[in-house]
């Protein structure tokens, strides 16, 4: 594999026969993509597809079966999870470990500050960390929760939670992003909420989402790959996928009643 990091032709995110097997199941079988530079892709599938597996696999969470991951140009199969985040790669995970009592910007604060390497005292008041704290700032803006940034955490509404979620991804200025589920048990107005911050990302991030609900990832993205048991299914633009009978067919047999 030839090429240098952004030069527009090597693919961000490459999967060359990507598997994972859970014991007799093949959660994730022979997957392989390729996610051009600040592309936006979403990966759809019946619960249970492998779409969440195949996110871990390229985030380095899990370690693969068999295949390799290419992260611009550069083998990531083996690399460990936290090398892959200073490569530029990028992922939410669920908030477990916020500080419930502190406001929305301490709690991004103290996140910059553990990816930094300002020492943290504490003696010192979170405001007088500069650096950290103007990151913090800035990311609140990028995901529309600027003015919740007073907002003590445990008081925040399901939709503000996840908008956090992508704050702190989007804290490691990641070059590529992969969203699972972002929208998930959200409101209508908190999951228009979602879209619109998805949307207004830097352009120049390549961006991997799962999504279930179909007008967001119309929203998002250009295009589509479907998988299904494990397996690369289809794949094709938001509009030639929702029309594929073989993708609605697999929803309905799936026992969902939307075909994504
Ligand atoms: N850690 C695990 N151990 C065993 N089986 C797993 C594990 N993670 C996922 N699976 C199984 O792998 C398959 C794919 O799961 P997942 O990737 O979560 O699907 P999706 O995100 O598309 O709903 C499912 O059958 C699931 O039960
Ligand atoms: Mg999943």
């Amino acid at each position: 594999m030839t090429g240098h990091a952004g030069d527009g032709a090597t693919p961000a995110v490459e999967c060359e026969g990507v598997t994972r097997r859970f014991g007799g199941l093949e959660a994730v079988s022979q997957v392989s993509l390729s996610l051009a530079a600040g592309e936006r892709r979403a990966i759809i599938g019946p619960n249970g597809a492998g779409k969440t597996t195949l996110f871990r696999l390229i985030s380095g969470e899990m370690p693969v079966t068999a295949g390799r991951v290419r992260l611009f140009g550069r083998d990531i199969t083996t690399t460990p999870c936290h090398r892959r985040t200073q490569l530029g790669l990028g992922r939410t995970f669920q908030i477990t470990n916020l500080f419930p009592t502190l406001s929305v910007l301490d709690n991004l604060v103290l996140a910059a500050l553990g990816l930094g390497r300002t020492k943290f005292s504490m003696l010192r008041p979170l405001w007088t960390y500069r650096e950290p704290r103007a990151r913090a700032l800035e990311t609140l803006d990028t995901v529309g929760l600027a003015d919740r940034r007073d907002g003590i955490v445990r008081t925040l509404s399901h939709g503000e939670q996840r908008q956090i979620e992508m704050a702190l991804a989007l804290l490691t200025r990641p070059r590529v992003l992969l969203l699972d589920e972002p929208t998930a048990g959200l409101s209508p107005a908190e999951s228009a909420l979602m879209t619109r911050a998805i949307q207004r990302l830097d352009r120049t991030i390549t961006i991997l989402l799962i999504e279930h609900d179909m007008d967001v990832v119309f929203d998002i993205v250009s295009r589509i790959t479907v998988l299904h048991l494990g397996r690369f299914f289809a794949e094709g633009s938001p509009a030639e996928v929702r029309q594929d009978p073989r993708v609605q067919e697999i929803y309905f047999g799936a026992g969902e009643v939307t075909p994504c």
